[in-house]
């Protein structure tokens, strides 16, 4: 072979591993990312996440909890896309993982446990938009509570808080890792994530 041609083709080849290395890095992490935290530390209420992937509506409502559910409305789950293709494929979630839980009434029922009739069946049905919780994921700057960060943009229809400060362990992080550890998301009730 000539030396200028074999130069190149190696030139190529490391050039070409290169590209794959960075476009690895990229896949598992790095750039990924719906947050954006404020000169204050705070997340900035994340944008469009009513687009992002939807992973599941746990449902805790009064009617099957003696009217004392704490979170009687659905829990409107989404997780933003980039994260979630990296998640599919290594079954972990990167840093710059954003998860938008988001609380929806219950349209007003015509049965003591809130249900009501529809063209279906007896159920529960959405209403209103009722509030918003975040987890965001970041090793470094939430180390002490497995790697994610929770926040409270308040409990009522929008709008929501424009930013808020990360919520103490002992009000969400302490329950979430009791209960599935290092892992801190509940992966049990979304299909998509088992
Ligand atoms: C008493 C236990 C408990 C506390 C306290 C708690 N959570 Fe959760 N959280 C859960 C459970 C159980 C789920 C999943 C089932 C559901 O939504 O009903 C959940 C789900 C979530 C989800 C969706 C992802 C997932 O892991 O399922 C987010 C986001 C979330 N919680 C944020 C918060 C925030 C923010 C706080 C504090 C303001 C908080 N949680 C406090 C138990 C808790």
């Amino acid at each position: 072979m000539k030396p200028v041609l074999k130069t190149w083709l190696k030139t190529t080849a490391i050039a070409a591993g290169l590209l794959a290395a960075g476009a690895a890095t990229a896949a598992d992490g790095a750039g990924i990312g719906a947050a954006t935290f404020n000169a204050q530390g705070e997340l900035v209420l994340p944008d469009g996440y009513r687009e992002w992937v939807f992973i599941g509506a746990p449902l805790t409502p009064h009617g099957l909890n003696d009217g004392k559910a704490s979170f009687p409305e659905y829990h409107h789950v989404y997780v933003n896309p980039d994260a979630f293709a990296v998640y599919q494929r290594t079954g972990e979630f990167p840093d710059g993982t954003v998860i938008a839980k988001e609380l929806v009434l219950l349209q007003k029922g015509d049965f003591k446990d809130g249900s009501k009739n529809a063209p279906s069946g007896r159920g529960y049905f959405a209403g209103e938009f009722q509030g918003m919780d975040v987890m965001v994921k970041d090793s470094q700057r939430f180390k002490d509570s497995n790697g994610w960060g929770f926040f409270n943009f308040g409990h009522h229809a929008p709008p929501y808080l424009k930013a808020a400060k990360a919520a103490p362990i002992e009000n969400c992080a302490a329950c979430h890792s009791a209960n599935v550890g290092k892992d801190m998301v509940f992966k049990i009730y979304y299909p998509v994530l088992r």
